[in-house]
């Protein structure tokens, strides 16, 4: 089953377009991270399809649903974690999940029962019965994140979730998202800057800039694009200066050669087949292998590449005549 459908997605804010055209599918139970720099158009993603604000041009279908249509059908069965989320701060903790189980119609009698449930998996700290106001920023961020998922929705949006969580925090709530999206065949959708974590959480990434949506694909895939930049490191017991020899017999470029540290690091063409004929003859030719390892581009330099390549100025190329 599809998610999420935009097709055409546009916003403008007076003359400036936020969002430019976006067409994206997303599958139920993906965990779709958007990634893009501050300004980018995430946030104005997310409120379109949580219909905190209508499109200019195009729309989008939300769990099979029009956003232009359907939006009371489509608020009840989404969860939505906003970038500033606020708690009403005189209130307990608890009395605000009630406040927002009652809002979202969750029946009486399981509201108790979904407290202590979610409580639970998120580890929030014993603090139910103190008034919001008291707690720190990142509990406040865990018991926000809690209260998107009260209703157990289908779809769940989530505009940085992690920002101000501590990394033990963060790592609870990101187990918990892989969790839901696998055993519960719940769907994410992820605004956020870390791409660290983005790489290790989502089935798929989005990179939006300028309001453009300018590569969409799974991380692996994404670095499947860039293998070619993949650098080998082979460390040595001794340093030997023949190493660079030995390379270039083998017509495999250099990278990188360093005396100290005892290892260089090489551009081999296809690691899957080279690397075992490479390291056979390494070893005849009395070479002392300590470390030989690949090292895969990271999302983080494919991310800056992408923007940096990518990057036209606001307002000259993507503008439209309005
Ligand atoms: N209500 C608004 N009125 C006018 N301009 C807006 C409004 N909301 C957003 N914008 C502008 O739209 C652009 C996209 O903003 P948006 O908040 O979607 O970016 P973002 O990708 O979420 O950025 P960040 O990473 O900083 O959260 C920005 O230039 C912003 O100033
Ligand atoms: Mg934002």
């Amino acid at each position: 089953m599809i998610a999420i459908e935009m097709e055409g997605l546009t916003k403008d804010f007076g003359a400036l377009r936020a969002v430019n055209d976006l067409d994206l599918v997303i599958e139920e139970s993906a965990i779709f991270s958007l990634l893009g720099p501050n300004g980018a158009g995430k946030t104005t993603t997310v409120r379109m399809l949580t219909g905190l604000l209508r499109p200019t041009i195009g729309g989008a279908k939300v769990l099979g649903l029009d956003i232009a249509e359907n939006l009371q059908e489509i608020r009840s069965r989404v969860g939505h974690l906003t970038e500033t989320p606020a708690l009403y701060e005189r209130l307990t903790v608890r009395q605000n999940l009630d406040f927002f189980a009652k809002l979202y119609k969750v029946p009486k009698t399981e509201i108790k029962s979904r407290t202590e449930e979610i409580v639970d998996l998120f580890e929030l700290p014993e603090k139910l019965d103190e008034p919001a106001g008291s707690l720190s920023k990142g509990m406040k961020q865990k018991i926000a994140i809690a209260r998107a998922m009260f209703h157990k929705p289908e779809l769940i949006f989530l505009d940085e979730p992690t920002a101000s969580l501590s990394p033990e925090s963060a790592k609870v709530v990101r187990e918990q998202i892989i969790k839901l999206a696998k055993k519960e065949k719940r769907t994410f959708f992820i605004c956020t800057h870390n791409l660290f974590e983005a790489e290790r959480l989502s089935t798929r990434v989005g990179i939006i800039n300028h309001g453009m949506l300018i590569a969409q694909e799974s991380p692996a895939e994404l670095r499947e694009m860039r293998k070619d930049e993949t650098v080998t490191i082979i460390r040595l017991a001794t340093w030997e200066s023949r190493i660079k020899d030995f390379f270039e017999d083998m017509n495999i470029e250099i990278f990188e050669q360093n005396q100290d540290k005892k290892y260089v690091s090489v551009f081999i063409k296809d690691i899957e087949k080279q690397t075992p004929s490479i390291i056979n003859s390494l070893t005849k030719n009395n070479f002392q292998l300590v470390e030989v390892k690949h090292e895969f581009p990271s999302l983080e330099r494919i991310y800056l590449e992408l923007i940096e390549l990518e990057g036209v100025p606001r307002g000259e190329n993507n503008m439209e005549e309005s």
